[in-house]
């Protein structure tokens, strides 16, 4: 079939299997030229198939040499529709992985649940005996909590105040004022137990309690901080009291790895086209003006160049530099003081008429549809093509 862009909101219903396979091929050749780094060797990646967990653990097998055991919740395809894009990303990934030689296996189901856990506890036992290195990545809108059934759904509103600020729809190039209601109920509550670090806890005690963990074991999980301008709706909104939540869970996290030598780390990252982070208002607005400053610095940089500095130049560095919180940042050139004066500059100008040219409108939409394989260098999006496409190695 010939398979086209069709959006609603900020989600896009479609996507395109060889441009999904384009852009893993396109990050698995920037990896290569950057050469080999001394990182883990057996990796379970949760949340593998799309942002910074599928560069993470492209970097992994491509930089490292390591076999990869990929956890994602992803739609398969059916006669006549398409798949959702972690989908076909995996599917690219694991046939170039096993072209390479590399074990690459992938479980595609609710990370959240026992059940999951369980199958990956089984093919880690089965296959790789232990992993030393556990990444978790996952962005998701809802948890149904393994032991009491509790859906909770998580909410992206600010504490205290509303929130009155512009923002940008990035189809339509349209800024508007929006204003948000501050969190009220069990908001803030609901909001840490989806995207905090609690799921994650409880995935390293699963594989701990079954001796999974090899001796000098280390797991990552990504978090964000970002500017003044976002800080009411993000870091200090609900969505950061999760984070607040993740980052305190990887001292609890580092504690129990002591037996073992291991460590658990947070990175914080910088703001990227997401499908999580487009959902996100007011963030589309900020990202269009920084992809801009960056880019005029030639300091722009996606998720692929992000993960690769984040495991050759801290992780797997000979020392690890983290802040004062104890955090690894790879936002250190989003959050250069120069590059955010010029942001918060921006901001002020912005409206729909100035925003094509002082921000990177062009851009932050090539990137939106990037992730779901269209306006891909390199793709003829009039050939034929099959949309049915098989993982070579999911369980
Ligand atoms: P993403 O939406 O690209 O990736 C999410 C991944 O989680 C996908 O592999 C998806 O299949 C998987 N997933 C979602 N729900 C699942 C479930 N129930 N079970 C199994 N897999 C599930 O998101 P992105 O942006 O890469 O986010 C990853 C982490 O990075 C998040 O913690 C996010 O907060 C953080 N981060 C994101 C930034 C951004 O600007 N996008 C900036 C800094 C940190
Ligand atoms: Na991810």
């Amino acid at each position: 079939m010939i398979i086209e862009p069709r959006t609603r909101g900020f989600i896009c219903l479609t996507s395109h299997p060889k441009g999904c396979e384009q852009n893993v091929i396109d990050q698995i050749e920037y990896i290569k030229s950057k050469g080999a780094i001394d990182g883990a060797k057996k990796v379970l990646v949760i949340g593998a198939s799309t942002g910074f967990g599928l560069a993470s653990r492209i970097t992994s097998a491509f930089g490292s040499g390591a076999a990869t055991i990929g956890v994602f919740f992803e739609k398969p395809p059916a006669e006549g529709r398409p798949a959702s894009p972690g989908w076909y990303n995996s599917a690219a990934f694991e046939k170039k992985a096993h072209k390479a030689g590399l074990y690459a296996k992938s479980i595609n189901g609710d990370a959240f649940s026992n059940e999951i856990k369980k199958q990956t506890l089984d093919l880690i036992k089965a296959d790789l005996g232990q992993v030393d290195m556990v990444i978790y990545s996952l962005a998701s809108p809802v948890r149904t909590h393994p032991e009491t059934g509790v859906r909770y759904k998580s909410v992206l509103k600010p504490i205290g105040a509303k929130f009155q600020n512009k923002t940008v729809d990035f189809h339509t190039g349209v800024v508007s004022e929006v204003s948000i209601e501050p969190a009220q109920g069990d908001d803030i509550d609901n909001t840490v137990a989806v995207m905090g670090g609690e799921d994650w806890k409880m995935w390293i005690d699963a594989l701990k309690n079954e001796g999974l963990l090899a001796e000098g074991f280390t797991t990552i999980a990504y978090s964000y901080i970002g500017p003044s301008l976002t800080e009411a709706v993000y870091r200090k909104g609900t969505i950061g009291r999760a984070k607040d939540h993740l980052e305190a869970t990887a001292f609890t996290i580092s504690d129990s790895l002591k037996p073992l030598n291991g460590k658990a780390y947070v990175s914080v990252n910088k703001a990227l086209v997401t499908q999580a982070s487009s959902a996100i208002p007011v963030i589309p607005l900020y990202i269009s003006l920084l992809y801009k400053v960056m880019k005029e610095e030639g300091i722009h940089e996606g998720c692929i160049e992000q993960i690769q500095r984040l495991f050759q130049d801290r992780l797997y560095a000979d020392t690890t530099p983290t802040d004062d919180e104890g955090r690894i940042r790879i936002d250190d050139w989003e959050m250069r003081t120069d590059v955010q004066a010029r942001v918060a500059e921006l901001w002020k100008e912005a409206t729909t008429e100035t925003l094509p040219k002082i921000g990177d409108l062009k851009g932050y939409e090539k990137d939106f549809f990037n992730l779901f394989g269209f306006m891909v260098e390199g793709v003829d999006y009039d050939e034929d093509v099959n949309e049915i496409v098989e993982i070579p190695g999911l369980q």
